[in-house]
């Protein structure tokens, strides 16, 4: 397909470090400016690791603002909605520039860990979503997520995957460190900390904190229609929620789209009876010292 061998044309960005932290080298070589960041008091801001149920937040967090009214929603693409700040893709645009750029009140996007957040977010005690999802269902819609798209490095085998993933050798970092450090600062600051697994379990409720959270009330029928409009199967056929607006040279939704499946319990279907052992000994290690605690499967 010709769509196809443009995508196979189009180099891979390139990665960097950044204090520790695996990055696509434009975010590194604009660090000093995304770490400069000016946050207003009236930003609010979504936070995840990648793939923890980003888009599907920012769609509820939009129709919530916009009272359920759905086309109001459809008036451009996720990432134009929601301006992704570290996010510097030469051939497609600079969130970092369309956030400065964006009229208040503005909603951003991060998937920068607690410590490489910038500094102003915290001091004027903007509103911050974070949603975590479980590791496992994480790393498999990550894995996925980065054989389509030439944003990020090429994922190797699922077995290479599966050990840089858990040795934090990805864009962002550590899965671990980054719930964790969220989980950590979420009672000193302005945080409302989500699970994926809850928003897949009980979307009304979960809807119902974010309203609150943002400070919205919504009548009944209004709450029914946002979770009717975010769920997985109406938003997959939404263009402007779905990713499907970039280029396929860069976002190949024929190698996996990225509303791929959306559930809970996915990984069972990639993790071998070795690497959940494997994985299980690594996890206990590593969440020794947190609270934090994740449905793998319902
Ligand atoms: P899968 O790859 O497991 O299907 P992000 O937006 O952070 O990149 O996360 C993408 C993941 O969230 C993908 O997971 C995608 O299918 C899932 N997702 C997106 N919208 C969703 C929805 N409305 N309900 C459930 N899952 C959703």
């Amino acid at each position: 397909m010709a769509e196809n061998s443009k995508f196979d044309e189009t180099p891979r960005i390139p990665v960097d470090y950044v204090r520790g932290i695996l990055q696509p080298t434009p975010t590194c070589d604009a660090w000093d400016l995304i770490w400069n960041f000016q946050a207003k008091p009236d930003d609010l801001l979504i936070s995840t690791y990648p793939k923890a149920g980003t888009t599907w937040t920012q769609e509820i967090v939009d129709l919530i603002q916009n009272e359920g009214d759905v086309e109001m929603s459809k008036r451009a693409p996720t990432h134009i909605r929601f301006p992704f700040i570290e996010w510097i893709i030469p051939s497609i645009g600079s969130g970092l520039e369309q956030a400065n750029a964006m009229p208040s009140p503005r909603n951003l996007k991060t998937h920068l860990p607690i410590e490489l957040l910038p500094p102003s977010f915290l001091e004027n005690n903007c509103k911050i979503i974070y949603v975590a999802r479980n590791a496992k269902d994480n790393m498999v819609s990550y894995y996925h997520f980065q054989r389509m798209n030439k944003g990020l490095p090429d994922p190797g085998t699922w077995e290479e995957y599966f050990e840089n993933f858990l040795a934090g050798k990805v864009c962002w970092g550590s899965w671990h460190d980054h719930v964790k450090g969220w989980w950590k600062a979420k009672d000193q600051h302005n945080i409302l900390y989500l699970f994926y697994e809850e928003m897949k379990k009980n979307p009304k409720q979960e809807i119902q904190k974010l309203a609150e959270f943002i400070g919205k009330k919504l009548d009944d029928n209004v709450l029914d229609t946002i979770v009717h409009h975010t769920s997985f199967d109406v938003m997959k056929q939404n263009p402007m929620a779905n990713y499907s607006s970039l280029p396929t040279e860069f976002m190949n939704h024929a190698i996996s789209p990225f509303m791929r499946k959306g559930t809970v319990g996915d990984w069972k279907h990639h993790f071998t009876v070795a690497q959940n052992e494997r994985f299980n000994e690594d996890y206990k290690k590593k969440m020794a010292d947190t609270s934090l605690a994740f449905h793998f499967q319902f």
